[in-house]
């Protein structure tokens, strides 16, 4: 797809996988190559993944995550994991605490993103008992799973889900300015002038009905 707004609006979170349909090693070592590619704080890469094939410790994260079975059904699960002590050392408690939760993010997306490329589908799943999970995975106390992403063939993909306008989101320059035509407050001519010819061409495309309906009305007489 050469269009990355829609390619980004067309992933979906997937819950249901295709069963017995395995996702090859090539697939997902191309997802944690696009992690790897994630911008982070200082190019710090506090992160590791772990990739979950075992059946029952899918099953086992599916419970860690809160009974979320759906989870061991996909044939691959990734894990990604901060390190934040690594941050803390550059960064104090902002590295910490905010700087290794966004590193992670930005990977994890990367996985989800390159997964939907190759069709692949994934959920990004934040809902956990951390502590149950890093006893599952052996994960050591230092270290904090920040995303669960089961990874798989989508066996459904669920409607476009209920998105904000972009109005409702966007303030210009300062909190809480909000801009009813962005277009024009930004001198964005081209999209002004579109939008009056569009009008003028409706416009005028009424005028012809009327004047039609009144010759057609007059020659019926
Ligand atoms: C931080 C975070 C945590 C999430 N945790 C869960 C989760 O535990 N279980 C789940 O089914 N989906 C989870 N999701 C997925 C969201 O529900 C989903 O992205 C949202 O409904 C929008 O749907 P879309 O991804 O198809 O656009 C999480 C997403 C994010 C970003």
């Amino acid at each position: 797809m050469s269009d990355i707004l829609e390619f980004l609006k067309s992933r979906r979170s997937i819950r249901k996988f295709i069963p017995n349909k395995p996702v090859d090693w090539d697939s997902v070592s191309r997802c944690i190559e696009a992690a790897r590619h994630a911008p982070s704080s200082g190019n710090l890469q506090n992160w590791k993944f772990i990739v979950v094939l075992e059946p029952d410790l899918k099953k086992a994260v599916a419970e860690a995550a809160l009974q979320q079975w759906w989870i061991a059904e996909a044939p691959v699960v990734i894990i990604a994991i901060a390190e934040p002590d690594r941050a803390e050392r550059y960064y104090g408690v902002r590295g910490e605490r905010l700087y290794s939760i966004q590193n992670c993010a930005a990977a994890t997306l990367n996985i989800m993103l390159e997964a939907h490329s190759l069709g692949l589908g994934t959920a990004w799943v934040s809902a956990f008992d951390e502590d149950a999970l890093k006893r599952v995975l052996s994960i050591e106390d230092f270290a904090r799973p920040q995303a669960i992403i089961p990874l798989g063939y989508a066996a459904e993909i669920p409607p476009v889900p209920p998105k904000f306008p972009i109005e409702q989101l966007v303030y210009f320059n300062v909190w809480r300015n909000r801009i009813r035509d962005p277009a024009s407050y930004m001198r964005d001519y081209s999209v002004v002038i579109a939008r009056e010819i569009k009008k003028t061409k409706e416009a005028l495309k009424g005028v012809a009905k009327k004047v039609k309906e009144k010759i057609t009305g007059q020659e019926n007489k």
